[in-house]
């Protein structure tokens, strides 16, 4: 096994190794991904395998251009169509009918296929150097915090994967949104970077999938209980929890201001000017610099349940005990 990989600016460099059946990070708007050809079962297996992810999770196919969708997907209903032409590019996924040239690996033997094209323009460049659909995953282990720098993925796949392609810091922060629409309806299986407002502006009333089922039947794994945490123990603040105990450590993660009744040790905010598109870019580092600071415990606050708010609120939920 490597040791660890080159972090790199060379987009051919990178499209030639995922020509050539490799792995390669890189930075798109949302989160950094880890990408793979898409077409070629064995390729994607490495993603599966870098990242310990189980096998019931499916992939996120990235495009660089609308007509590669045609190799992809049978049919593209209405509404989905209408979601696509108004945030493509962007931080939307569209989970639509798959062709039997996507492997069932990419979809976990769904058949259906989850497309993105990214507005990141290293990414687009990337996957058109490359020529081939790119599927991608968040590049952190499974369950682990999504990297929004290249060092993040340095730190947990650097030895995983052959090449880091730095982007820079991703301007939104969080994943994409996850949405699959038919002619007349549609449903939110994960908030993300596009806000359930901004959907309900294109096709009218949404539904939000139902989490409670078993994972293995979750109809969007991202929607796992447990998932994007990082090592330190976290708690959400609200109004029945108890201030925790003397001689902890504590960091608070908070929006604009910290509550003034928490002796933290360390303070991440996350938008002085509580903007909750700037809160959920600043998410990610915010949690990896207190996941890597002398602390045991991260207490973070409830944001507003509104436009970016809601996917910040899910990932916490997620990241909490
Ligand atoms: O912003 C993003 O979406 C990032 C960047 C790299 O594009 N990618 C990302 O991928 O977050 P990942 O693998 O961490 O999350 C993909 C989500 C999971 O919740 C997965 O269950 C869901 O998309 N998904 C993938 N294919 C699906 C399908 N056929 N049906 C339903 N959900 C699907
Ligand atoms: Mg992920």
């Amino acid at each position: 096994m490597k040791q660890s990989c080159e972090i790199s600016s060379d987009i051919a460099h990178a499209a030639t190794i995922l020509k050539g059946g490799g792995l390669v990070a890189f930075a798109t708007e949302t989160v950094y991904g880890l990408g793979a050809n898409a077409l070629e079962a064995e390729a994607v297996a490495k993603i599966f395998e870098a990242k310990q992810r189980p096998h019931f999770d499916p992939l996120i196919v990235h495009i660089a251009e609308i007509n590669w969708l045609e190799d992809l997907v049978t049919f593209v209903p209405e509404k989905a169509r209408a979601l696509m032409d108004h945030f493509w590019p962007g931080p939307l996924t569209v989970v639509l009918p798959k062709t039997d040239r996507v492997p069932d690996l990419v979809t976990s033997g769904l058949p259906s296929v989850a497309v993105r094209m990214p507005s990141h323009e290293q990414a687009r460049d990337l996957i058109a150097s490359a020529g081939v659909p790119i599927a991608a995953p968040s590049a952190n282990r499974f369950g682990q915090l999504s990297p929004t720098e290249a060092r993040h993925v340095q730190q947990q796949l650097g030895d995983r994967v052959d090449l880091i392609l730095d982007g820079g810091p991703c301007r939104v922060g969080v994943e994409s949104t996850v949405v699959r629409a038919t002619d007349d309806s549609c449903q939110i299986l994960r908030h993300g970077g596009v806000a359930q407002e901004e959907i309900e502006a294109i096709v009218g009333n949404v539904e939000l999938a139902d989490v409670s089922e078993r994972p293995e039947a979750v109809a969007s794994p991202g929607m796992l209980p447990q998932h994007y945490s990082p090592r330190t123990r976290l708690v959400i603040l609200n109004d029945d929890i108890t201030l925790p105990a003397k001689g902890l450590r504590v960091g608070e993660l908070c929006f604009q201001e910290p509550t003034g009744h928490i002796a933290s040790v360390k303070i991440e905010r996350l938008s002085k000017d509580g903007n909750l598109r700037e809160a959920a870019a600043n998410l990610f580092a915010a949690l990896w610099r207190l996941d890597t600071s002398d602390i045991n415990l991260i207490v973070a606050h409830q944001f507003p349940n509104e436009g970016l708010g809601r996917a910040i609120n899910d990932r916490l939920s997620r990241a909490a005990d």
